[in-house]
């Protein structure tokens, strides 16, 4: 997890995870069950999912990314272009700004 490796108990699912045993915080409960918002948005082997709708035995051995590993001056570059963009909602956020970093490493954008 962001760059550590990490033991975690019986959870329903990564969000669970994240949220309730590793204190990762970014990554946002917004509609589960239903897995459409993306507030619960991270990556996994540098591979967007919603955390939501993936199990713990899927992500076991994998490379889990949140937005705290993100570079500062990425976190900032994505504040401000959504702030310009006015582009501003409580709790998506976290999940636009992994998934844009995910489209722009794979030349998407
Ligand atoms: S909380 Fe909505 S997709 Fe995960």
């Amino acid at each position: 997890m962001n760059e550590r490796p990490v033991e975690v108990g019986v959870q329903p699912h990564l969000l669970a995870a994240l949220r309730e045993e590793l204190g990762v915080t970014s990554a946002k409960d917004g509609c589960s069950p239903s897995g459409q918002s993306g507030c619960c948005t991270a990556l996994v082997d540098r591979k967007v999912f919603v955390s939501n709708q993936i199990s713990l035995g899927k992500v076991a051995s994998k490379s889990i990314t949140a937005l705290e590993s993100f570079d500062r001056a990425e976190r900032d570059r994505f504040a401000a272009l959504f702030a310009a963009a006015r582009a501003l909602q409580c709790g998506f956020p976290p999940g636009i700004f992994a998934r844009v970093n995910a489209l722009e490493e794979t030349g998407v954008v």
